[in-house]
């Protein structure tokens, strides 16, 4: 589902009695990019960059554009499948673009794409593509309801759908892991 602008705008108690405006945002408004140079502290004595670092990173950069989304505290709920195509070494810039692709009513999806490049050659690598799920916390650390979100062009309007389609996803596996644990 895309929002519509003009559900646009309302008020939401921020938890310590504050009314704060929710507008509706763009997904413009929030994308970041991050760059970083691999160091040798970052990898492994053969000089291979350690997953943990490139997933710090993602978190990171997600954590950034949720924030700048939700323009409030907001935790890392959940991290989807993540796979490293191509290895980074000590020397690469690593790059990550982050955006909002869906916003639910606390909770929203970033996609994170990961590219390294050797600064020598110029020559870049899609190394890995994550998507992570951020809630929004008020003040007393309970979820808060999000600005909605505005796709304009229709690469937005695609990302928005298959995001929603992941979510639809995420939910029935924990539903189904909930029956499976009896909870
Ligand atoms: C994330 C957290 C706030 C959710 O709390 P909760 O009591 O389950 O909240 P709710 O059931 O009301 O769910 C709130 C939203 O989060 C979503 N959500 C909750 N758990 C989720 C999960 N594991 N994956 C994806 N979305 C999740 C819900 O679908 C809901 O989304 P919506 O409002 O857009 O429909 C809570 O589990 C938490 O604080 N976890 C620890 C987070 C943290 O510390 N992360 C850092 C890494 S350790």
């Amino acid at each position: 589902m895309i929002q519509k602008p003009s559900a646009a705008s309302g008020t939401a108690d921020d938890g310590l009695g504050t009314e704060r405006i929710v507008k509706e945002k763009r997904i413009r408004d929030g994308d970041i990019v991050l760059a970083q140079v691999m160091n040798p502290e970052d990898a492994n004595p053969a000089g291979n960059v350690h997953g943990g670092v490139i997933m710090k990173l993602i978190d990171t950069a997600g954590g950034v554009a949720a924030i700048r989304h939700a323009r409030c505290n907001v935790v890392t709920a959940s991290v989807d499948r993540l796979d490293f195509f191509h290895p980074v070494f000590i020397g690469d810039l690593v790059i990550l673009r982050a955006s909002v692709n869906f916003v639910g009513r606390t909770s929203m999806e970033v996609g994170v794409r990961v590219e390294s490049e050797d600064p020598r050659t110029g020559g870049r690598r899609h190394t890995s593509t994550a998507y992570l799920t951020y809630v929004a916390l008020d003040g007393n650390s309970r979820p808060l309801p999000l600005p909605p979100l505005v796709p304009e062009t229709d690469d937005e309007k695609r990302r928005n759908r298959e995001a929603e389609a992941r979510r639809k996803t995420r939910l029935a596996e924990k539903t189904k892991e909930k029956e499976c644990s009896g909870a």
